[in-house]
């Protein structure tokens, strides 16, 4: 076999050597259609493996070398993030494994190109292929949700906001006072008349649901520019049973009035009823914006219908591409046609140039989205959160509104005399990621927190299902049965217990290790790629710790 390019001690050539037979074999792919249901679909042992995987892994080996040869420090770090992906379980809610597809058609030279505007009407030239991307991750977006109009250019779901917000406000409160003054060129129109036009513009009342509740920063939170934008005001969830009481919500809508009602989360473990939203909404004359960046790929998959999916009832929903949707890093906007126009304009009001290669990969994972097999996965991820949620709660666990209806699991791990913080660091010692979360009324703030947010998405991407989830609820429990915070020694606080610092017993931190390698063995992140082989790369660069990879179960890596 020739020798590739990155030359002999290349990744690329190692592993066109190990399938030509001379040398190490590699390990295998998994379903090439979509690559990642290994338990289900099962594996390709063969030598090589099914050829979609060949060709993906070659494809990335090759990738990996040629940044090497500039920069050795960041090819190392992929592949020690590949590494660390392979040790510790992942169950961070709004994570996921985009496939390899998606990745490489987001690492091109795509990224070279400028397009502000829109498909046909460009302030560049030489647009026409990122034309016939746009159009088609737009088409595409269209299809999966059943939405009127896409926009695909917001580089994330925090973007994505802004557009939305952006566009309701000069639709609703900029166009009017425009037309009054008869002056439609926004550079013409004198001082005085933008003054009144800007505080009209900056005054407006936006209600979403607060930080504590389960909302995001982006729904005018103090910190975060919604809340400098709008006179920002919140609906909370039920002190008593951590769940929105619709009656409750419809009151405040009454009483605040606003421009926008916002409904969506990031840490609520719960559906919500989209239709008495617009209700609600209607009765004020507001407009209703659904952020649903969390449950996307639920809406997508069918999971969440009818009253549940937010599309047919809001004037402009948002996401973000790379949660529950595994696609890329982005964020995406939906809307009704009236307010397309406006949505549009994401270049200037928001955003400069769009991403080209980050549009690619959105319609790469949109249409692995239409798949029918996306429609299962989506209801293996819900299924496995509720059992998750029901053996945490078996294990003496206090879970957030007792269990859940999404992808998500919040459990209060202050009732364990911990803060989230410390119960977060001693879960990931024993290699499971997540992160702390506030819970509802959180008496611990949003630093230190009670509690901690855990999602199956990514876990169901591996193939895990619920024998892995009640594993997983054991393993916590021995984790967090055997942590206690430290007593702080000296100071001013002398005696008080730690928030940070805490205590593992070594044993069942040895254990919990031991048994979740056993199930990342058994689900082995991205088994395409052959990691024994990066690992061995001339070109890697010592990292203080390049965890050891779980040996693949019945493959090497
Ligand atoms: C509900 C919600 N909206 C918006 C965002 C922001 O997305 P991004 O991080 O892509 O800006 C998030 C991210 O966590 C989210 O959960």
């Amino acid at each position: 076999m020739s020798e590739s390019p990155a030359g002999a001690h290349g990744l690329l050539q190692r592993y066109l050597d190990g399938l030509a037979g001379n040398g190490r074999e590699t390990t295998s792919g998994r379903d090439g259609h979509d690559g990642r249901e290994l338990g289900e679909r099962g594996e390709h042992r063969e030598r090589g493996g099914h050829p979609a995987a060949v060709a993906a892994a070659a494809a990335y080996y090759a990738a990996l070398d040629t940044v090497a040869a500039g920069s050795p420090g960041i090819a190392s770090a992929i592949v020690r993030e590949l590494a660390d992906q392979r040790h510790n379980l992942k169950l961070i809610a709004s994570e996921n494994f985009s496939s390899l597809a998606v990745q490489l058609a987001h690492g091109n030279l795509l990224t070279d190109k400028y397009a502000e505007g829109y498909p046909g009407h460009r302030f560049y030239a030489g647009c026409d292929n990122v034309d016939v991307i746009e159009s088609e991750a737009a088409a595409l977006a269209c299809e999966l949700f059943g939405a009127e109009h896409a926009y695909v250019q917001p580089h994330s779901g925090a973007d994505a906001n802004l557009v939305a917000f952006l566009s309701v406000l000069s639709a609703r409160v900029e166009r009017p006072l425009v037309d009054e003054l008869g002056e439609k060129n926004l550079v013409k129109i004198a001082a005085a008349d933008w003054q009144r036009i800007r505080a009209a513009y900056t005054g407006q009342r936006l209600l979403a649901m607060d930080y504590y509740s389960g909302g995001h920063l982006t729904h005018g939170y103090r910190y975060n520019v919604s809340s400098l934008l709008f006179d920002a005001h919140s609906y909370s969830v039920d002190r008593g049973s951590g769940l929105l009481d619709m009656d409750q919500v419809r009151a405040r809508v009454h009483e605040v009035r606003p421009l926008i009602l916002l409904a969506g989360y990031s840490a609520y473990p719960r559906k919500i009823d989209f239709a008495r939203m617009r209700e609600m909404a209607d009765e004020v004359g507001a407009v209703l914006m659904v952020d649903m960046a969390h449950f996307a790929g639920l809406v997508a998959g069918k999971v969440f219908r009818g009253n549940y999916d937010p599309v047919p009832f809001a004037h402009v929903v948002t996401t973000t591409t790379h949660k529950t949707l595994r696609g890329p890093r982005g964020g995406l906007v939906l809307c009704k046609q009236e307010l397309a126009e406006w949505v549009d304009k994401g270049c200037p009001t928001v955003l400069g140039g769009p991403l080209p290669h980050a549009m690619a990969a959105k319609a790469v994972a949109l249409r692995e989205a239409l798949r029918p097999d996306f429609q299962r996965y989506a209801q293996r991820v819900v299924d496995n959160a509720r059992e998750l949620a029901a053996a945490l709660a078996a294990e003496g666990l206090r879970v957030v509104t007792g269990g859940t209806e999404n992808h998500l699991v919040l459990v209060d791990v202050g009732r364990l005399g911990l803060t989230g913080r410390q119960a977060e660091s001693a879960l990931r010692e024993c290699r499971l990621t997540l992160n702390r979360n506030s819970l509802p009324y959180d008496p611990n703030g949003p630093w230190y927190t009670s509690g901690l947010r855990l999602g199956t998405p990514a876990a169901t991407t591996l193939g895990m299902g619920a024998a892995e989830m009640r594993e997983i609820a054991a393993i916590m429990r021995l984790v967090l049965g055997h942590t206690a915070p430290e007593v702080i020694a000296a100071g001013a606080k002398a005696g008080e217990r730690s928030l940070a610092r805490y205590t593992l017993d070594p044993a069942a931190a040895e254990q919990a290790r031991a048994r979740v390698g056993d199930l990342l063995g058994r689900h082995p992140v991205y088994p395409e790629l052959d990691l024994g082989l990066m690992l061995a790369a001339p070109w890697l660069q010592a990292a203080p710790s390049v965890p050891e990879a779980e040996p693949v179960a019945g493959a090497r890596g």
